[in-house]
């Protein structure tokens, strides 16, 4: 998602360029996706052993993300730049905390943009914390980067409660044991500001690397466990205003972005489905 311009007019010109923004979604569609799901959930060896979740997704969780940023560069995920056109609340902010920053793909330009802002950021991954306390833009006098995990009851290292206008969450979330997500958005309510917003985008329900997993990568419905033994959870609106409600935070907006990729020379189609979703703590 960068310029989100291109808008698709007539169904006649789908093949006509390798993308569309803000498709629409039919109920035909979601059907079609429903079955795909429906037969995974059919032959999921997981489903009836409970306690695969723990064994697979918790204990070893950091672990395999250490590994991936071992692995990888700190290009892997491509700077965010369509931060500032989606999440502008961050360039204004004072004080900014991320959750899960992985390797400061949203850190750095923030920090270039809002030269003033203060910026916490963590990871549970060592090696995502090293990645972005050893990148040449590292500014200690500015960012406080540290190692947290948000599935543990733990409270955030040296940021006091009610402090913090804007909390930023790109695809961290469904990271994480589902079960887990009370226990981090509380984290995260209790050190926002009065009226500071949690800023949230991830993988939504039908996204085209749900509809491909196989049955055997399924644990839980609309759970599921990469190759690299990392856990991905794919998010509905619905789920979001039952964990805002639960959490005492007021619904700002929350949305489904949807984005068509086309496979001209195959004639596929293939969608891509993102949540998004911009929560406040009260004043009061
Ligand atoms: C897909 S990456 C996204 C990284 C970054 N937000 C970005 O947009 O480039 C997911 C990140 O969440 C981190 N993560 C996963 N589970 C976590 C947890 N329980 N606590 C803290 N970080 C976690 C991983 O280490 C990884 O860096």
């Amino acid at each position: 998602m960068t310029t989100r311009n291109r808008k698709l007019e007539e169904d006649s010109e789908v093949w006509t360029h390798n993308s569309w923004d803000d498709v629409a979604w039919s109920p035909e569609l979601a059907s079609s996706a429903d079955a795909v799901i429906s037969a995974q959930l059919a032959v999921s060896p997981h489903l009836a052993n409970p306690d695969a979740v723990l064994e697979v997704v918790q204990t070893p969780a950091s672990q395999n993300w250490h590994k991936f940023y071992e692995n990888h560069s700190r290009w892997f995920f491509k700077d965010r730049k369509w931060l500032s056109s989606e999440f502008p609340e961050l360039f204004v902010a004072d004080t900014v905390l991320e959750v899960g920053c992985g390797a400061g793909n949203t850190v750095f330009p923030l920090a270039r943009e809002n030269p003033t802002v203060m910026i916490h950021a963590c990871d549970f991954a060592p090696s995502a914390v090293k990645l972005v306390r050893e990148f040449r833009e590292f500014d200690e006098q500015r960012m406080h980067v540290f190692q947290h995990d948000l599935s543990s009851p733990d409270q955030f290292e040296d940021i006091s409660d009610n402090s913090i206008d804007v909390v930023v969450s790109i695809f961290v979330l469904s990271a994480l044991d589902p079960a887990k997500l009370p226990i981090a958005l509380e984290k995260i309510w209790r050190v926002l500001k009065p009226g500071g917003m949690l800023l949230f985008r991830d993988y939504g329900k039908y996204d085209m690397t749900q509809l491909r997993f196989k049955a055997n990568r399924l644990i839980r419905p609309d759970l599921y466990v990469r190759g690299d033994g990392t856990a991905v959870h794919y998010f509905t609106e619905e789920e979001m205003v039952v964990l805002a409600a639960q959490t005492g935070f007021e619904m700002v907006s929350n949305v489904t972005d949807r984005r068509l990729l086309v496979n001209r020379h195959r004639k596929l189609t293939m969608y891509r489905i993102w949540v998004q979703s911009k929560l406040r703590k009260p004043i009061n």
